[in-house]
């Protein structure tokens, strides 16, 4: 079958470490199922793994790929969550949990193997490329919010990188559920972008907000968490899932000490999580943001798109 790999680690230019190919078929395990993908999406994850993050030498190659909706075995259509062994799904209960891509070939493919109790049924109302954006960016920016942020309608959050995955659902998703969301961005489209996609403002990455936010969305790192931490009120949450520019910023301990800021991390979200998000967005008609669509033969044209910060949304790789 086709697929996507890092045959080599390219830590400073990611993109030479990638090879499109012919691979073996998924390997047939017991509770486990194959699904035909249909349609796949594109995360600065798969930027990290051929950087070498999360990877070592010896799993190369690697499929790569942690999103994909596609069609099951029995010929349902179903949305596959990407977080493997967390709760023991298949896989035993002493499996560490991983994201598929890190240990197991990821969804890059024209096929993915995944537990089967991993599969969400799909509703007819998403396509199976609005549903592949769901499972990683999406998942996370639902988690951010209504879990470990604790926002509740009329609440403010401030979103950075307006143009991310995960940047772009938290701003369709909040404003979905009547929060008032600020988002930054570097680039005016961007921030255009995201006053569409319903933030009630929109600023340049460390302008002053109109007013203090009960929590952050914040996925870029080095190069706004010192805003992050100026922005939220005392008392409130900086939500944490990455760090895109970099992970070493000042801490700004005094400003957390002092106003008594909470810092909570979050790594994707659980199975029931993910077929909530999908319930949500079947019944508010909410649909995922897509930046644009690329065969699975050119995904390097995709992934250079993602590494240089143009996308509004998410990259969907058509096998
Ligand atoms: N923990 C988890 O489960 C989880 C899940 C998903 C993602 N992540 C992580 O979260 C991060 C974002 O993921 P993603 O897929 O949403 O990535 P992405 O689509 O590539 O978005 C990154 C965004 O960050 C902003 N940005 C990048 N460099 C910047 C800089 N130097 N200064 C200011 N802004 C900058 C850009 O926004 P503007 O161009 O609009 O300024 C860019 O669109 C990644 O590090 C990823 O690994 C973690």
């Amino acid at each position: 079958m086709l697929a996507a790999t890092v045959a080599r680690f390219s830590p400073d230019s990611p993109l030479d470490g990638l090879e499109v190919g012919q691979r073996p078929e998924p390997e047939e395990r017991e509770h486990w199922s194959t699904v035909d993908v249909q349609a796949a999406t594109l995360n600065h994850h798969d930027l990290w793994s051929l950087r070498g993050v999360g990877l070592r030498a010896e799993q190369l190659p690697m499929v790569l790929g942690t999103d994909a909706a596609g069609v099951a075995p029995d010929g349902s259509r179903v949305l596959v969550h990407g977080v493997i062994g967390a709760d023991g799904h298949g896989v035993g209960p002493r499996e560490r949990r991983t994201l598929l891509s890190e240990k197991y070939p990821g969804t890059l493919a024209e096929r993915v193997a995944v537990p089967t109790a991993n599969l969400v049924p799909l509703p007819d109302e998403l396509s199976f490329a609005e549903a592949a954006c769901l499972p990683t960016a999406w998942l996370t920016a639902y988690r951010m919010l209504f879990g470990a942020g604790g926002l509740t309608p009329g609440d403010r959050v401030l979103v950075q990188g307006a143009g991310g995955g995960v940047a772009t659902a938290a701003i369709a998703l909040g404003a979905a559920a009547g929060l008032e969301v600020v988002a930054t961005s570097r680039s005016a489209a961007k921030r255009a972008r995201a006053l569409e996609l319903g933030a009630a403002h929109a600023v340049e990455p460390g302008e002053r907000l109109p007013a203090r936010v009960d929590a952050v969305v914040e996925s870029v790192g080095q190069a706004t968490w010192a805003h992050s931490v100026r922005s939220v009120r005392p008392g409130g949450t900086i939500v944490v899932c990455g760090a895109t520019s970099g992970d070493a910023p000042p801490a700004e301990l005094t400003r957390v000490f002092f106003n008594e800021i909470r810092v909570q991390g979050v790594t994707m979200g659980s199975r029931d999580d993910l077929a909530a998000l999908v319930r949500f967005c079947a019944r508010t008609g909410l649909r995922p943001v897509i930046d644009s669509e690329v065969p699975l033969a050119r995904v390097a044209d995709g992934l250079a798109r993602l590494e240089a910060g143009e996308q509004t949304g998410k990259i969907v790789v058509l096998p």
